[in-house]
């Protein structure tokens, strides 16, 4: 046990009460982030004449050796140091001595915390962010090779409207940047640093918070020392932003496993990417999606977890707080798995565009391009939806589609039916024809396509 906090105790710590207390377990991820944040401290201080140059240059040396020798795995973190923090002090002092005590000066663990946790948060920002590109980059590409790759919608998991494969990963291309805007958002609204928020009420040291804040790349000091040190705010945002990441991973592995299904045999999950059963030796199954798919909870589990870790703190620093950490590692570590691996799997993914096409052929997908048909020549829309309903129950009683109607089947329920209606009713009509914007014709998907083009090579 080695504790920065001493003095004022005349027992020792009770070993259960130290591992209880104890974050180095977890905490040690921050090793980085804490020896840029005393760096960027101790300059200011020197800045401030708070401390001398030569008192700067021996400490920030200390540190740096330190942060070399954990890199190089020459120094391992153990568990007899409370935190990384107090790992980080007791090494320092140990290797420049008296000199080493004076890094401390203005600064508590609850601004240095915060701080971490914020740099190290923005970091994982900035991972998200490329992962989430890397998969918006496969989806484009997806989207460019399958403009006119004809495949049912569905609504209700009933078969709806012929749609492209391009604009079903579209609406995908969508929700995932959404999610980015979300990250930046996010980064936009912590980038201020806490840094010079001492326990709570601020330091009588005349701190530079503006040059420790610059040097740290943050916009800015934060405003108030008290919401420095008890804001986790960011936390759950991002928490939230992830959690809304994987649900749009669950949604999409979710269709992947529907395709990937003997009955629907739309889409065939490269060997690499699917795993087989012990005993069933047919089976190749979709495993990879259903993880992300179950892990979904498990993320949302921690936004939940730190939402009600906080709902009842007073202000300002309390310990519950330092449970925010391996909860919020370990959906951070989830979702970055998850993201990684659903790129890769989408990215070699075989698309059986016979069998979407085949499959968009039948369920009548055609049937309001038919009622719309019959709107064209004057009749009301209710009315031609009467008269398509009725010539659906025939075709399933004769099993056969709209299109293998006679015209005289058709001119039998309305002679308003012509020649034409084979054509207004072919698959390539009902998709090419819908071409206002947004609309899943090739015409305006390839708008689409530019416009995302542009904001993958500017954004
Ligand atoms: N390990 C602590 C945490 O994660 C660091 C802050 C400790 N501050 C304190 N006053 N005990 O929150």
């Amino acid at each position: 046990m080695a504790q920065l906090w001493g003095g004022r105790f005349r027992k020792e710590t009770d070993q259960l009460v130290y591992n209880f207390n104890a974050s180095i377990g977890f905490d040690q991820k921050f090793y980085r982030q804490d020896i840029q944040g005393s760096i960027a401290h101790v300059k200011m201080l020197a800045k401030q004449a708070i401390l001398t140059k030569q008192e700067r240059d021996h400490i920030i040396g200390g540190l740096e050796s330190i942060l070399l020798d954990l890199e190089s795995g020459e120094l391992q973190i153990t568990s007899e140091y409370e935190d990384i923090h107090s790992f980080v002090e007791a090494h320092l002092i140990d290797r420049i001595g008296e000199v080493g005590k004076k890094l401390h000066t203005g600064r508590s663990r609850n601004d240095q915390v915060a701080l971490d946790m914020k740099l190290f948060i923005r970091n994982e920002i900035t991972e998200l962010d490329s992962l989430i590109k890397e998969l918006l980059k496969v989806l484009e590409r997806i989207m460019e090779e399958n403009l006119h790759t004809y495949m049912p919608s569905f609504t209700h998991l009933q078969k709806a409207q012929p749609v492209t494969l391009a604009h079903h990963m579209g609406a995908y291309f969508e929700m995932f940047r959404r999610d980015r805007g979300r990250l930046h958002d996010i980064f936009e609204r912590m980038n201020y640093c806490p840094l010079g928020s001492g326990a709570l009420a601020g330091t009588i040291y005349p701190l530079d918070r503006e040059y420790t804040a610059k040097l740290l790349d943050f916009y800015g000091p934060t405003a108030n020392s008290m919401d420095s040190v008890s804001d986790r705010d960011y936390v759950i945002e991002l928490l939230s932003a992830v959690s809304t990441v994987m649900m749009h991973l669950s949604r999409f592995s979710e269709e992947i496993i529907i395709w990937n299904s003997n009955e629907y045999s739309f889409v065939e999950i490269d060997d690499a990417y699917s795993t087989g059963s012990s005993i069933m030796p047919q089976k190749k199954n979709p495993d990879i999606a259903e993880l992300i798919r179950g892990k979904t909870g498990r993320v949302y589990g921690a936004l939940i977890s730190v939402l009600t870790t906080m709902k009842g703190l007073p202000l300002a620093y309390n310990k519950d707080m330092q449970e925010d950490k391996e909860i919020t590692f370990d959906a951070l570590n989830t979702v970055k798995g998850c993201l990684a691996l659903f790129t890769r799997m989408i990215d070699t993914i075989k698309f059986r565009k016979e069998v979407m096409e085949a499959s968009a052929k039948k369920g009548f997908t055609n049937a309001t391009d038919a009622a719309d048909y019959l709107v064209r020549k004057g009749v009301p829309f209710r009315d031609a939806h009467g008269i398509v309903g009725r010539l659906v129950l025939t075709c399933i009683d004769k099993n056969c589609s709209l299109d293998d109607l006679s015209l005289e089947e058709f001119r039998s329920y309305t002679s308003v039916f012509e020649e034409d209606i084979y054509d207004a009713i072919s698959m390539k009509t009902c998709v090419e024809k819908r071409m206002i914007a947004g609309a899943t014709g090739a015409e305006a998907m390839k708008h689409v396509i530019s416009a995302n083009r542009e904001y993958l090579q500017s954004e």
